[in-house]
């Protein structure tokens, strides 16, 4: 719920209250450098007793209802033939529409699945923007993966509601270059996840649909953030004010031949799953399950969280669930952007992304400006972002460093987990990095992994300035804090 205040302020009103509670604490800023060495200058190396906010992902880091922990329970543990996977199933007809669908140990083993089966090499898969995992499983297979956004995407402030759209044209041209028989399938990602959690509009979703059937190509759904895409589409879209998230994310996914999600983000289960009402499609797929997931009624998952996940299907579509993150991240762009920190606007779905490039604009490229940014951010706080910039990138095939498009230290907003005065520290203390933003100087490698190597890679910081901005921390707020 939004309260608009008398004095014209904005806060979100959280719709849950806390039964169950975790304790955290703030390690002292000497502790954090120490930590923060420890980890190679990489916040995935953390570990959690060293973190006072872990906002590093809002997957898998949910809040689960009273009712998912009833479903914990009272799953049938069947290997096969299991009730629970019936009553996902269930579920995933009520909510998304589908007649066939398949669980997945997570979002990427949907992803491996996928290219397993439609991906082939020389191929190319236009989407409007890539996610790490997802560009890994074209490539592994020796495709290419094609990014056909707008131009203003990449602006990082903006007032485009939305900037996560595929541009139609390129598409087109992208047909008329590559023909049918050599694009695997068309992918768009509910919420471009690394632009900024930016959503696409309906009408340019059901533009690219049209197009893609026309030119006889498969179509893919990344909807691992399809509930906050929906609940933007319900706030910004002309026409859809007066829909509910249930009927908009019925009708994307009506839209579409293929939908997998990760269902760690919007049901709040580790786990995923694929979806159809193509059987031939269906039945092209199923053949790779159980060599790489596990039998077909539980898919890698184990039952009990098939039975959460069957409950966080249901409940994903409440405008309070699918809002929640959303209305946090809006609060505290809002709040960031009063004080003049450069962030990605407008507020998207999954975190509040702070540009990296204008943050520390004096750090070059090639010193890892968003990766430098959220290893600052932690000494100065405690709180634990990702980096989404270069270091995110895989290097091209002849080793060269691949600078991203956008350098961003992402900030996650995990579903019901964190509190409004929570953000305001978060707030309060990005202003103090900004005021001693030119402490913080650049990254290199000490040790970089072959793939995907910003999970288990490993920096150190250039001149020391790690130990100049800790020094200047314990200056203006103590030893203790
Ligand atoms: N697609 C999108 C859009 C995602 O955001 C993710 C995961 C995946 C696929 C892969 O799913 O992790 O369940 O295998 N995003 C997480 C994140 C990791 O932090 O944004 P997964």
């Amino acid at each position: 719920m939004i309260i608009k205040a008398s004095d014209g302020r904005e806060f979100p009103v959280e719709m849950h209250k806390t039964r169950m509670l975790q304790k955290i604490t703030l390690i002292p800023a000497e502790e954090r450098l120490k930590a923060i060495k420890e980890a190679g200058y990489n916040t995935f190396q953390l570990k959690t007793k060293d973190i006072f906010l872990d906002m590093l992902t809002d997957s898998g880091t949910n809040a689960m209802s009273d009712n998912q922990f009833a479903g914990f329970m009272t799953a049938d543990d069947a290997y096969a033939g299991s009730m629970t996977f019936y009553d996902f199933a269930d579920a995933v007809k009520d909510v998304m529409g589908y007649k066939y669908v398949m669980n997945v140990h997570q979002g990427r083993a949907a992803e491996h699945l996928l290219a397993k089966t439609f991906v082939q090499k020389g191929q190319v898969v236009p989407t409007n923007y890539h996610f790490t995992t997802t560009k890994v499983h074209i490539e592994l297979p020796g495709a290419q993966i094609l990014e056909i956004f707008f131009d203003e995407a990449l602006e990082t402030k903006s007032t485009n509601p939305f900037k996560g759209c595929m541009d139609p044209q390129k598409l087109r041209d992208v047909i008329k270059k590559y023909g049918k028989e050599k694009i695997s399938y068309v992918r768009m990602e509910a919420t471009a996840n690394l632009l900024g959690g930016q959503p696409f509009s309906m009408a340019n979703y059901k533009e690219i649909m049209k197009i893609s059937k026309e030119a006889g190509l498969l179509t893919v759904l990344d909807g691992s953030l399809l509930c906050e895409n929906a609940y933007l589409i319900m706030q910004r879209e002309e026409g859809y004010k007066d829909k509910t998230v249930a009927e908009i994310v019925k009708e994307m996914c009506s839209l579409v031949d293929i939908f997998y999600m990760s269902g760690r983000k919007n049901t709040c289960v580790r786990g995923g799953c694929i979806g159809t009402n193509d059987k031939k499609l269906f039945d092209e797929i199923t053949p790779w399950l159980p060599v790489y997931e596990g039998f077909f009624t539980y898919g890698g998952m184990s039952q009990r969280e098939v039975g959460m996940m069957a409950v966080g299907m249901r409940e994903m579509i409440d405008p309070s669930v699918a809002g929640c993150a959303v209305e946090q991240v809006k609060y505290f762009v809002n709040r960031l952007e009063e004080t003049g920190i450069p962030v990605v606007t407008p507020p998207g779905g999954l975190a509040c992304h702070i540009d990296a490039r204008k943050f520390v604009p004096h750090i070059p490229k090639e010193d890892y400006i968003a990766g430098a940014l959220t290893a600052a951010l932690y000494i100065a706080s405690g709180v634990r972002s990702m980096e989404r910039g270069t270091i995110s990138m895989e290097r091209d095939k002849d080793g060269n460093e691949v600078y991203c498009d956008l350098e961003l230290t992402r900030i996650a907003i995990p579903r019901r987990v964190y509190t409004v005065s929570q953000i305001e520290y978060v707030v309060e203390r990005l202003n103090w990095l900004y005021k001693n933003r030119e402490l913080v100087k650049g990254l290199k490698w000490v040790s970089e992994p072959p793939v995907l190597r910003f999970f288990l890679g490993s920096l150190d910081v250039l001149d020391n300035w790690s130990r100049n901005l800790c020094d200047a921390f314990k200056k203006d707020y103590g030893p203790d804090l």
